[in-house]
């Protein structure tokens, strides 16, 4: 299979990484902003790399070249040449400077890359959006990460239409000017890539706090928004200043300007961007209020901020030195990210959320046609590598690093690495070489995870020898081919792990004159290795991959019970709930025809038996009582109904209701609705996940009861998140009551964009075949667009990718439907329509009436004209 335009773009290569010729070191922008219209003149003092002697090419794409001029002399056109999107200049030395104008249209700009407009004409603002490759939408530059620059940036505009101007870096003027304009100066001391600039302008108000670093530097922090949100900006501000305290605590990292700004918008293609100086949100991260928002939202706001900030230093001091390196800065951040949360909330919970994340997204991309290694090897279009993979994947990575190195180890190793790289443009073998050489450690032999694609298998197989006391653990790993790499390596996988007896107490571990400890970590880096410990009085049950310590699948033949004994003993959060996952995987493969068969009796009485224990968390075992996902349960099968699937995994769920029993469940949920407060505390929160996953287990059995309780808590619920608990039971179920809260909650929120997707949202969750009848109804409402990215993600992205039995009809429609809209949505922002398209992922593993319908609806979405090359990589990638 081949696309009409797919041979036009060449990929680009790793392996052909060049030194830039041209670099610029200092860049001066005036920007003259306008909605139709703003013209960008930009001054660029230029370096030269005397080695390679090729003329000077900037980056420019789509710009209306006004003036040029070099070394202060105006050019004849025979002195450059624009191709629309390279412009090369004869005549350019080290040192030159060149000058030039253009016009770029911000209302016109649907792409949301570059500068662009964010709400209607009259009211909306302007703002920028760089990374990866947007600066050269908005003015010429050598736009690679390689290439830092000092920026000064002066804005001009009408000071009625455009009251605020912001930039990155520190403040350096501002004034009046002629005819009711105003100007405002930005000048950023830390040399920083392109993909690091930002400007907004526009009617926005703020909420600001004063902040003195660890090392002393006062601060402002400050919030923008439009004016009818900014009251729901506190809790963001409050987020950053734990933030900022933490990462001084954890990793001796101060903020270095004087300023910092976040700002919210509604029109965004990303979570948000760590702008130096000027971090941008879509305000789905950022805005939080108890009436609007869950208690997923307030912690997902938590960790954006976070996350944003924490790239001051591991992204924005230290960056990358070309896009294949992105996990550089994107692994470590989330890591970093994950650690913080952790900290501020419940470390176990956490873990299961972001493993459950990796084992959603992240391993069936691993599995499919999109797979690519943490450190992709090549790309065409670099907005499609934005990816779990190298975010989430590359995570693991760091955070399998640093269980290597130790606590202290590991902030030895990132002091040496800030201190090597700080102010430069790095590659993950920088890491790596910093982190190991601070600790006198080779940790290289971790570049083969990089470089490899695909989530290795472990398997473990134990035998107790009774005469010697020994148990033998024999470990091996197996990673799958890929598309791309048909052979694979073994790499070092740590396996933390604990030996429990028959009683459910851990084992002191003697392993070849070891000290002994409850708790291990072996590192098999063969294929196969084995582990033999002394000293073992009975046959034990081991409990491996404790925290989840490699991100791998682990096949291990545990028999239930061992797994019931490790869901009620294990002391490890985390390995408790994965052996309550691995039970119910087992009692779903044996579901069928016999009524309970021993796994799915061994789950249902561990888990009824943790329901009456008073010493577990409300939040675990609100997690405990959920079994995996219906996309992890596809994910292990080699062909894929997605109906049944759903089916066989509500039947699951409700043996697991009837051996709790209605009585049980409904006595549980009213304890629980005994709280009312609307605190965000963990206690609270944790009340209020069990509270909605024991409406959900008791609609599967008594629905009239359930839905009448959900009515009732829709009716009064203090806050969001008991309101959309409620009203997902509802939906859901096709409940009677669902109608009338459906147009309560639409009305409700007719003016909040955020909780109106969350309406969205919800009823294209609704399973199997309804939903698709569902979304056509919803694309009709006046409230839907294809323009903004929230709302057409809340609609066709959870349809497409959170909805399996919905999408995957066996008649093929729900295919059709995304393919047309695809096409629609390409031509006005491909970075969503290839974002969206990736919900293809995986269609060769369904069972085949509904494979050759996805073929079908793919083959001709791919032979559209004019795709753009992001959705061309998507549909040809996931063709392959
Ligand atoms: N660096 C941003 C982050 O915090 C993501 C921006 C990605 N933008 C894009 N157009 N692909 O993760
Ligand atoms: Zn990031």
């Amino acid at each position: 299979m081949t696309l009409a335009n797919e041979s036009a773009i060449s990929p680009i290569r790793l392996r052909d990484y060049r030194r830039p010729a041209w670099t610029a070191h200092t860049v001066e922008l005036d920007v003259d902003l306008g909605i139709d219209a703003t013209e960008i003149t930009s001054r660029l003092t230029l370096r030269h790399d005397a080695e390679q002697p090729v003329p000077l090419r900037l980056d420019g794409e789509g710009l209306e070249l006004l003036a040029i001029s070099l070394d202060g002399r105006v050019l004849a056109p025979a002195e450059y040449h624009y191709d629309n999107s390279t412009l090369e200049v004869t005549g350019a030395r080290d040192g030159s400077v060149l000058e030039t104008r253009v016009r770029v249209h911000p209302a016109a700009n649907t792409a949301l890359e570059g500068l662009y407009l964010s709400g209607p004409r009259e009211t909306g603002f302007l703002l920028t959006q760089c990374e990866a490759e947007g600066f050269r939408h908005i003015t010429f530059f050598p736009d690679r990460p390689d290439v830092l620059a000092r920026f000064t940036v002066t804005l001009r505009a009408d000071r009625k239409r455009f009251p605020v101007l912001l930039a990155g870096g520190n403040p350096d003027g501002s004034g009046e000017l002629a005819d009711g304009r105003h100007w405002a100066r930005f000048v950023d001391p830390h040399p920083k890539p392109s993909y690091l600039f930002a400007l907004v302008a526009g009617r926005l108000e703020s909420i600001q706090r004063d902040y003195v670093t660890a090392d002393g530097r006062q601060v402002k922090l400050v919030i923008w928004s439009e004016a009818n949100v900014i009251d729901r900006c506190h809790y963001a501000l409050d987020a950053l200043e734990r933030s900022m305290r933490w990462d001084e605590r954890t990793y001796g990292r101060n903020y270095d300007l004087d300023v910092f700004h976040v700002v919210a918008t509604h029109d965004f293609n990303m979570g948000a961007m760590e702008n130096k100086g000027l971090n941008i949100f879509n305000a789905k991260y950022l805005l939080a209020d108890p009436d609007s928002s869950t208690d997923e939202e307030y912690r997902a706001v938590e960790a954006v901020v976070a996350h944003e900030y924490f790239h001051n230093w591991t992204g924005n001091r230290v960056t990358c030195r070309d896009w294949f390196q992105l996990s550089l800065k994107e692994g470590l951040t989330v890591f970093r990210e994950q650690q913080f949360s952790a900290d501020m909330n419940s470390p176990p919970l956490k873990r299961i959320e972001d493993v459950s994340l990796l084992r959603r997204t992240q391993f069936p991309e691993d599995a499919g046609p999109l797979a690519h290694p943490v450190r992709p090897a090549e790309y065409r279009e670099i907005n499609n590598f934005y990816t779990a993979t190298v975010y989430e994947k590359g995570s693991e990575l760091v955070r399998m690093l640093a269980g290597r190195l130790g606590q202290d180890g590991f902030r030895r190793g990132t002091d040496l690495y800030f201190e090597r790289h700080d102010g430069r443009a790095a590659t993950i073998e920088d890491f790596l070489a910093a982190l190991g050489d601070a600790n006198g450690i080779d940790l290289m032999p971790y570049l083969a995870w990089y470089a490899q694609s695909g989530t290795p298998r472990l398997h473990a197989k134990g035998e107790y020898n009774a005469a010697r006391r020994e148990y033998k653990l024999t470990l091996s790993q197996q990673t799958r081919a890929t598309p791309a790499q048909p052979e694979k390596l073994p790499v070092p996988i740590p396996v933390k792990l604990s030996l429990f007896d028959q009683h459910g107490k851990m084992l002191p571990l003697y392993l070849d004159g070891q000290p002994a400890e409850t708790e291990k970590v072996v590192v098999v880096d063969q294929a196969t290795q084995q582990f033999v410990f002394r000293d073992i009085p009975a046959p034990p049950i081991p409990s491996l991959l404790r925290g989840f310590s490699a991100p791998v699948v682990l096949e291990c033949n545990y028999t239930p019970a061992e797994l019931a004994l490790l869901l009620i003993h294990d002391a490890d959060g985390f390995n408790r709930w994965e052996a309550g996952q691995q039970l119910a995987i087992l009692a779903f493969d044996d579901l069928h025809g016999t009524d309970g068969s021993s796994a799915c009796k061994a789950w249902c009485d561990a888990l009824a038996a943790l329901f009456e224990s008073p010493e577990i968390d409300d939040a675990l075992l609100a997690d405990l009582l959920t079994p995996p996902g219906e996309i992890e349960f596809a994910d292990r099968q080699s062909e894929v109904d997605p109906a049944k699937i759903r089916a066989q995994r509500q039947d699951l769920q409700s043996r697991l209701a009837q051996r709790i029993g209605a009585t049980a469940l409904h006595d549980r949920y009213q304890a629980l609705c005994a709280d009312t407060s609307q605190q965000l505390d963990a206690a609270s929160q944790a009340k209020r996940r069990l509270k909605r996953r024991v409406l959900e287990l008791l609609a599967l059995i008594d629905a009239t009861q359930a839905h009448a309780l959900a009515a009732r808590q829709y009716e009064h619920a203090p806050g969001m998140t008991d309101r959309l608990a409620a009203l997902g039971v509802l939906v859901r179920d096709r409940a009677p009551q669902a109608a009338a809260f459906l147009a309560d909650f639409r009305q409700r929120y007719a003016d909040n964009p955020l909780a109106l997707d969350k309406w969205f949202t919800e009823q294209a969750k609704l399973p199997g075949d309804p939903a698709l009848a569902s979304v056509m109804a919803l694309e009709n409402d006046p409230a839907f667009t294809l323009k903004n990215p929230n709302r057409a993600r809340a609609l066709l992205g959870t349809f497409a990718s959170a909805n399996p039995s919905g999408f995957h009809r066996a008649d093929g429609a729900g295919y059709r439907l995304l393919a047309e809209r695809l096409a629609q949505l390409d031509a006005l922002n491909p970075q969503i329509a290839a974002r969206l398209a990736t919900a293809f992922n995986g269609w060769q593993r369904l069972e085949p009436v509904r494979r050759e319908a996805a073929h079908a609806a793919l083959d001709k979405l791919a032979k559209c004209d004019g795709l753009s090359p992001n959705l061309s990589e998507i549909i040809s990638n996931v063709l392959r």
